[in-house]
């Protein structure tokens, strides 16, 4: 390794253990990975962490509602997380956990640090928190939480304060000044206009007041002004000496309006006395009679500019709170074993424990210096302010250096929300791993291969799966997940256009040119101009120099390898891995990496088309012998570039193809530096291919559906309590709860509605074992329910039906298709409660249905309603809905 191999160190977040793994963990883990592998290939010393986010109240919950203890309820979570990891071939160099005791050192040493520089101090809180997103929330009492919609709960604590507000200048400055990056651009912007406060609001909150303080009524007589003034300065005092809040008790707004101004003149006099901002000791009053640095709500705010002239409002970032003494699962704070640390600076703080922070071993202190500050942190969008603002806070208030890019990518969407288990719509990556693997090993046996092992059907699916979410969703926007989409593009770009490409290309090789890679003519050399109208032509994208003159062999493909290659490499630099697909939107952008090779694709497949080599082949004239050649060992040289181009992204299948083309092992090749500085001749003439085999069978659309089975028949997120393999468990914590019992219900809990609720929807481990009694779990649902309006409500049509006809459904042991009568039509509905009722018990028994609801698809047949049942006892079995009197079918329940 030289000395001066560059480090690159790249991270994820880390997940919480409350659900089990799902595609949305694994987008971001897919992103990292891809470019761990390019920065590996590109010769350097890639550090690439992730890991599991283990501590907070959520996490105690949902273990208390498992009826296991939150070690044991986190271990079996965090495991899956790493076995799925695993199985996916991701190249993680560590897993870092937050509940080990080499990161709890890490964060009580960071502790210590923050508080021995004197940016904490203990004050008490009383707020809305929000269990699932674990932060206060600025919302009145009973509000929803603004991020997740779920119900916030009122916490009194006393806390220990991070002076966050302290931070608010040197963090636009940072930002402002590229310093700290962070992309894309709207995030960036969300951030500083965080940072920065409403300005255009407190204007008009300043105007107005200067009114007021003209009026009258705003004068206090002298004497009340001296005692005030002297009980200022003795609270300042008292406040730089203790760095503890004074409260001032209860005083007629003028008189706190007084203060204020006071207060202002001394932060003024202080800022010039020591030139610092981020230094002076400044003593403002607050509305909650408390003296803490910022400004009372209600007085008058002040303006100001950063360096680059843009205004913000000063102290509008409040100081954090960063202990909790109403749980007890976290990372004590060193001396105050009562409280335990705020889970963002435990869980932030593992970025730098997994790499040796915390640690006085000489190795770990080493390790430290060598990849510290990371020079990458991928995260989804919703935790970026966790990111952008605390997270260099803390750093910069340790004196640690901040990490060189924060990167946001957006969401997973799946049926127009946002995936998750709250939300009841994920998709597991296991269903996808196991169906595409499972068609790939039916496909090659098919074809009379030899069966491929499982572990060799894994990482195939998840090439396709890796494939899938960079191509289909710009990096940085939300994009939708479906199971249709998924086989379309994998058909299209994959089984037809790469794999087709590669597949009949080395077949012609083998059969036309015996003596493997052919031979080509010699080539001079071209000037060639890369913009939109020359060799990059198809490549649709505005260029950042518009005439960038190269020479390239002469070769007809070369300038177009050339072309690609150029779009390619800053195209991975700025994480653009495809373009959107709406072609408005593609033209004003620049080609992303995967652009970039299905243009070289295109062009490589035109050429074929264009010069038909099988057709040629049969001729005896040498001029056509030559072309026939020539065109293949330029198609065969373009499908080695496209395959070191598409390496980082599919590993696995890339890999097969390096070897059809007698090249080795792509890992090997990615090693010696092979993939990187790709250059037009790479492929030697003569060269033997390798044995030849279907890479992308195509799959068959009724593979979507499959899939769309295998979600609804698997609970995927909730871990029985000693397997942490995908269990099929119901839901335990669920108590008595009434439910709707349809196809997306019993048997799939992936999609239980109740998830708003921000206790149980989080809830990832449900024993059968010890599971909390139904009782004390519906009591705690109550509670946490959000309350609806009659309107809402109004918008649910519950109605009375008879059930006229139930059966089972061949190779869906959970599913019954009932036919239901609803008086005034009949309807299909698919009931996740085969394991609980007898079919033909069931015929002619009233039920409830939900008649308004979305019709949906599965096992190919629709279901159009749920029935509502209680889910009871530890099981959560399903109690169908009914009633002592004789009801008519057809009723509204209202
Ligand atoms: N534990 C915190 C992060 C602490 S980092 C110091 C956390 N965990 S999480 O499990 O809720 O989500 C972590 C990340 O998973 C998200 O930031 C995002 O990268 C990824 N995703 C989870 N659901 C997702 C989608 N539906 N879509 C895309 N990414 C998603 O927040």
């Amino acid at each position: 390794m030289p000395d001066q191999q560059k480090k690159f160190y790249l991270t994820t977040p880390i997940y919480y253990v409350n659900a089990r793994p799902h595609i949305g963990h694994a987008y971001t883990t897919i992103a990292a990975d891809v470019l761990a592998r390019r920065h590996r290939l590109l010769g350097e010393d890639v550090f690439f962490l992730t890991g599991t986010d283990e501590h907070g109240q959520k996490i105690e919950r949902s273990a208390a509602a498992a009826g296991i203890p939150p070690q044991q309820f986190a271990d079996e979570v965090a495991a899956s997380f790493e076995a799925l990891w695993k199985r996916m071939g991701i190249t993680n160099d560590k897993f870092i956990r937050t509940t080990s005791a080499e990161h709890k050192r890490g964060v009580q040493k960071l502790f210590r640090k923050l508080k021995a520089n004197g940016f904490i101090y203990p004050r008490p809180y009383t707020g809305q928190y929000c269990i699932s997103d674990e932060t206060f929330v600025d919302v009145p009492p009973g509000a929803p939480c603004p991020e997740c919609g779920r119900p916030t709960e009122t916490v009194t604590e006393e806390n220990y304060y991070f002076r966050l507000s302290r931070f608010q200048r040197p963090l636009i400055e940072l930002i402002e000044s590229g310093e700290l990056v962070i992309e894309p651009e709207a995030r960036r912007s969300e951030v500083l206009s965080f940072l920065r406060g409403n300005v255009p609001a407190a204007q008009r909150k300043n105007d107005q007041l200067m009114g007021k303080r003209l009026s009258d009524e705003m004068q206090i007589a002298a004497s009340r002004k001296a005692e005030l003034n002297q009980e200022f300065l003795q609270a300042v005092h008292k406040v730089q000496t203790t760095s503890m809040a004074h409260s001032f008790g209860p005083m007629p707004p003028i008189e706190r309006f007084f203060i204020h101004t006071l207060a202002l003149t001394y932060a003024d006099l202080c800022t010039r006395s020591d030139g610092k901002d981020t230094n002076r000791q400044v003593v403002l009053f607050k509305e909650d009679s408390s003296f803490v640095e910022g400004t009372p709500n209600g007085g008058p705010q002040v303006i100001k500019e950063s360096s680059r002239g843009n205004p913000y409002v000063e102290w509008a970032l409040n100081d954090l709170s960063i202990s909790r003494s109403s749980f007890k699962w976290g990372v004590p704070v060193p001396d105050d074993p009562n409280h335990v640390i705020y889970v963002w600076l435990d869980a932030l703080t593992n970025y730098m424990s997994a790499v040796g922070y915390g640690s006085d071993a000489p190795e770990d202190v080493a390790s430290f210096e060598k990849y510290w500050p990371a020079d990458l942190h991928l995260v989804g969008k919703e935790i970026i302010r966790f990111h952008c603002v605390y997270w260099p806070a803390f750093l910069l208030a340790a004196g640690l250096p901040l990490p060189k890019k924060i990167q946001a990518h957006g969401w997973l969407l799946f049926e127009e929300s946002k995936m998750s288990k709250s939300r009841g719509n994920i998709v597991r990556t296991e269903t996808i791993l196991d169906a595409f693997g499972e068609h790939y090993r039916k496909e090659l046996t098919r074809l009379g291969q030899p069966e491929p092992d499982k572990g060799d059907c894994d990482l195939f699916a998840a090439d396709v799966l890796r494939y899938f979410l960079l191509r289909e969703i710009p990096f940085g926007q939300d994009g939708s997940f479906s199971f249709d989409a998924l086989i379309i593009r994998y058909n299209a770009d994959l089984a037809n256009g790469y794999g087709n490409l590669v597949s009949r290309t080395l077949k012609m090789v083998e059969q036309i040119c015996l003596g493997g890679v052919p031979s080509h003519r010699d080539w001079g050399m071209t000037t060639i101009i890369l913009s939109d109208q020359g060799a990059a032509g198809g490549v649709r994208a505005g260029l950042p120099d518009p005439n960038q003159f190269v020479k390239v062999p002469d070769a007809d493909l070369a300038g177009h390898a050339a072309a690609a290659l150029f779009f390619y490499e800053p195209a991975f630099r700025s994480l653009n891995f495809a373009l959107p697909t709406n072609e408005g939107l593609r033209k004003s952008m620049k080609a992303g990496v995967l652009d970039s090779a299905e243009f070289l694709i295109s062009e490589a497949d035109g050429l074929l088309t264009r010069k038909a080599p099988w057709k040629l082949a049969k001729s005896e004239e040498p001029t056509d012998k030559e072309i026939v050649s020539n065109c293949l060992y330029e198609v065969a040289e373009s499908i080695r570039i496209i395959t070191a181009m598409l390496y980082p992204i599919m590993p696995h299948t890339t890999a097969k193809v390096w070897a059809q083309l007698g090249l080795g092992d792509i890992e090997q090749a990615a090693c010696n530096g092979e993939l990187k500085d790709l250059k037009w001749g790479g492929l030697k003439p003569g060269r033997k291919l390798g044995a030849l085999a279907p890479i992308f069978p195509r799959a068959p659309k009724e593979l979507a559906q499959v899939m769309a089975d295998m979600e609804a028949q698997n609970n995927p997120a909730t871990p029985k309590s000693g397997d942490s393999g995908a269990s099929l468990q119901n839901d335990a914590s669920t108590g008595g709860k009434l439910q709707t019992g349809g196809a997306t219900q019993y048997g799939d809990s992936s999609a239980t509605p109740q998830n708003d609720k921000g206790v149980r929807g989080d809830t990832a481990g449900t024993s059968t074992q010890g599971a909390a009694p139904a009782t004390e779990n519906s009591e705690l649902r109550t509670e946490n329910s959000p309350t609806i309006s009659i309107d809402d409500f109004a918008k649910v049509d519950l109605r009375v039906a008879r059930v006229l006809v139930a059966e089972r459904i061949p190779k869906a042991d959970k599913l019954l298709r009932l036919e239901v009568d609803l008086g005034y039509e009949k309807r299909q509905i698919l009931a996740g409660i085969a394991q609980f009722y007898e079919p033909e018990k069931l015929v002619g028994r009233k039920v409830v249905i939900v008649a308004n609801l979305a019709p949906r698809k599965m096992r190919g047949l629709e279901s159009q309603g749920m029935v509502v049942a209680a889910s009871v006892g530890p099981d959560g079995a399903p109690v169908l809905a009914g009633f002592l009197e004789d009801v008519e079918i057809g009723a509204r329940l209202k």
